[in-house]
């Protein structure tokens, strides 16, 4: 068991793994507070000079970051009972309300089927502290969390099952962590929840999934409204740009959305077949605005450059009497570069009245990030 030397703080950001060498340029600046510590794809350890409190509220931001909290230690060993222990000593005197169990991502997202989330080694893990703790005479009885993992048809469940998987009350904001780097090195970390993907193992949120989801979309799109907590009003209605084959428009259809989509290519037949559904087959750029008039929240992932896609929603929002009171705009990042362009692309959406703009990488996410701006400002007309 390491601990840090005292008097330092060290924290940790995850991100996806393409995303990390970005997210080291921009949290290690020449002068500023952080050093890197440690680096693994997707996991970043960072020392600073500055003294952390326990349970402090400042930690860091920035659109890559998927989760972050206060480092503890690291725990190493062959054995998970000999590495629980060295758990249970790190936190005997931390005062926590619920654990999240998480694995480092094993690769990109869609590479290979990968999704980031539940593993089967988080779940064993969440199960075997929640025993270790039982054993040492803990009976206090928090949550323990992990991600259900995406088992293989073939591949029988961890039995028994672990956790409790009903949603942790949003109340409890010290949260324990607990990392799995790589099988026998885990780090072991602590936050006080303040946004709403820091109640998520690993920053990853966890949503029903049908057996069939026509495109990752689905994923994308389900996760955009979680974070933003974005809710979609029965028989709202809501257009997507770039809508083709339709896993988003999938899943607005499943919330009850009346959807427009907006693609030259060809829609799912499931999707052309909903009641609900409506195909403008077409370039956004090549409609005319005022067809725009009824929609109350605009979709864009249409696979174009940012100042394509800014130009075209700006385009449509600006128009009088439009009145979209909420955004959700997927944008690429050709290089992973141009994530330094990430605060101009918030100004400009904010400079249409939205009063709160936010943008951040989803666990769902290529390389791109996801933008939604939501309170929509009566705009004074120009004299
Ligand atoms: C990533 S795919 C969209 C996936 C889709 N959102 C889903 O849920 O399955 C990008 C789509 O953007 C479309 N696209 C590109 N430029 C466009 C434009 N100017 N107007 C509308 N669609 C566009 C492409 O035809 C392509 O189908």
């Amino acid at each position: 068991m390491t601990l840090p030397e005292s008097k330092q703080s060290f924290l940790y950001v995850a991100c996806q793994h393409g995303a990390a060498a970005g997210l080291k340029t921009a949290m290690c600046e020449p002068n500023g507070p952080f050093r890197l510590a440690y680096s693994a794809r997707g996991f970043l350890t960072l020392k600073s000079h500055l003294s952390v409190p326990q349970w402090s509220r400042a930690l860091p931001e920035h659109p890559l970051i998927r989760s972050r909290g206060v480092v503890l230690g690291k725990v190493e060993g062959t054995e998970s009972g000999q590495m629980l222990s060295q758990v249970l000593e790190l936190t005997k005197q931390l005062d926590w309300q619920v654990c999240h169990v998480w694995q480092r991502d094993m690769a990109e997202p869609g590479w290979n089927g990968f999704e980031p989330g539940g593993t089967p080694l988080a779940w064993l893990v969440a199960q075997q502290f929640q025993n270790a703790l039982k054993a040492s005479g803990d009976s206090a009885s928090r949550p323990i969390v992990a991600n259900r993992p995406a088992f293989e048809s073939d591949q029988p469940p961890v039995d028994p099952l672990p956790v409790d998987p009903t949603p942790v009350d949003p109340k409890l904001q010290r949260i324990l962590e607990i990392i799995i780097d790589e099988p026998n090195r885990w780090w072991i970390a602590n936050k006080t929840a303040q946004q709403s993907y820091d109640y998520w193992p690993g920053g990853v949120p966890e949503f029903p999934i049908p057996d069939v989801v026509l495109s990752r979309a689905y994923l994308k799109i389900a996760e955009a409204f979680a974070w933003a907590n974005l809710q979609i009003q029965p028989g709202e209605k809501i257009v997507e740009i770039g809508s083709s084959p339709g896993g988003a428009c999938q899943w607005l259809l499943d919330q009850g959305a009346i959807v427009t989509g907006i693609d030259p290519a060809e829609m799912d037949e499931r999707i052309l077949k909903h009641s609900n559904f409506t195909h403008w087959q077409s370039r956004s750029l090549q409609l005319k605005r005022k067809l725009f008039r009824p929609f109350r929240i605009l979709v864009c992932d249409a696979n174009v450059a940012p100042k394509y896609t800014l130009d075209t929603v700006e385009n449509i929002v600006l128009y009088p009497t439009i009145n979209l009171r909420a955004l959700v705009l997927t944008i690429k990042l050709p290089e992973w570069e141009t994530t330094a362009w990430i605060p101009e692309y918030i100004e400009r959406v904010r400079s249409w009245g939205y009063a709160d703009v936010q943008a951040r990488q989803l666990a769902h996410n290529r390389r791109e990030v996801c933008v939604v701006a939501k309170n929509k400002l009566a705009m004074v007309p120009q004299a």
